[in-house]
């Protein structure tokens, strides 16, 4: 079967995961590559799709015919104008998280992909390492019991340069700061195990980064609608960075994913596929220390099944509805600390967040 034409809008850090995932895929494959810098989408094509065209303007991307679906991959507070022009434009969307920088912007993004009836997934692609999936699975089929905790460590680093490297990373109004550029995809996994966040105490405080306003610790506590406690630990300051841990205790069962594998899968009723699940994921880097050290397969599920989800007229795995509530969680979080209070949801005023 013929692959899908994908354009990627965003050339910079995180854009070779990108480019890496579609040459392995063989379902999509990348046709087009935007960027300001121009000589940042000719370096992309270079090293991963010569045959790519390459565009300055993402309106001259948006006509070409072999793009079908647009990959946004630019700064966190631009993914809104550029989701909306791509809908409009009839190209199916996958946009890097967070999906916006508001709860109306990621209202407006997803009631413009339903009306021009495209996709729009987000690539918190962590929701599909396998692990994970399995967490879920059993979450679903009730083998925890009465789930009674689920946590977040995520004890990365990022060095002082990391923040320099384009003006966007250390300005909170574009989205930079730990808890909605990093800590996202993690709080991303709690909203996705356990659904949506009834309040939320947060703090937040910078440790390490004397440069730059932001915050690069987090500590948050969540009370789940469901009754569930989370607690988010999450820092761009401790060196040298390392696996995150998902943890989640049951009366009746645990587990632990480490970086991409499953450190710790017990229950009180054990079943015949418990061992293989034991030793599922694998030892790939996920990012504590190193922005770049990514696995691209988890990416690439995502791009598979976007193409799989079109062919077969079906929603895809990750749509933006379903980060709807992450948003808010990470959104509460930023409203409790600079109110120095438990934060109820909904809430109300999102636009005085970033002020
Ligand atoms: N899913 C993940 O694991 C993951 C990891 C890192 C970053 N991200 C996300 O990916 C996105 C990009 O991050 P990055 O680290 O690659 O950023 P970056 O700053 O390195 O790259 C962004 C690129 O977008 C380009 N750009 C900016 N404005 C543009 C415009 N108007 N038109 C065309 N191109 C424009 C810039 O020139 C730059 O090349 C962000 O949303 C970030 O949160 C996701």
């Amino acid at each position: 079967m013929e692959k899908i034409g994908f354009g990627v809008l965003g050339a910079g850090m995180i854009s070779g995961i990108h480019a890496d995932a579609l040459r392995k895929s063989e379902k999509g494959k990348l046709v087009a590559i935007c960027d300001v810098r121009t000589e940042n989408a000719q370096k992309l094509a270079d090293e991963y799709a010569p045959d790519a065209k390459v565009y300055s303007d993402f309106d001259q991307m948006l006509a070409d015919p072999a793009v079908q679906v647009v990959n946004i991959v630019t700064p966190n507070h631009l993914h809104t104008q550029f989701v909306l022009k791509a809908a409009a434009a009839g190209k199916h969307v996958l946009c890097e998280k967070p999906p916006a920088m508001s709860l109306a912007e990621t209202d407006q993004m997803i009631e413009a992909c339903k009306k021009a009836g495209v996709k729009l997934g987000i690539f918190v692609q962590s929701r599909m390492r396998e692990p994970m999936r399995y967490m879920k699975a059993a979450l679903e089929a009730g083998r925890f019991g009465k789930v009674l905790r689920v946590d977040v460590q995520m004890k990365w680093f990022r060095n002082a340069d990391y923040y320099k490297m384009d003006a966007w990373r250390s300005n909170r109004k574009c989205g930079a700061g730990v808890t909605i550029q990093h800590a996202f995809h993690y709080i991303d996994i709690l909203q996705y195990l356990m659904g949506r966040g009834a309040s939320v105490d947060a703090t937040m405080c910078n440790l390490s980064h004397p440069d730059v306003a932001l915050e690069d610790t987090l500590d948050a506590r969540i009370m789940f609608a469901n009754g569930v406690r989370g607690y988010v630990q999450a820092s761009t300051a401790l060196w040298p960075g390392n696996d995150v841990r998902i943890e989640v205790y049951g009366t009746d069962g645990c587990a632990v994913m480490a970086g991409t594998a499953m450190k710790e899968w017990k229950f009180k009723e054990e079943l015949p596929e418990d061992e293989k699940i034991r030793k599922s994921g694998s030892a790939a880097a996920t990012a504590g220390g190193d922005p770049k050290a990514l696995p691209s397969e988890d990416h690439q599920y995502v791009i598979d099944d976007c193409v799989d989800a079109i062919r077969e007229g079906r929603e895809v795995c990750i749509p933006c509805e379903s980060v709807r509530g992450t948003l808010e969680l990470a959104l509460a979080m930023y409203k409790s600390d600079k109110e120095k209070a438990t934060v109820a949801i909904p809430f109300e005023n999102e636009a005085a967040i970033w002020d």
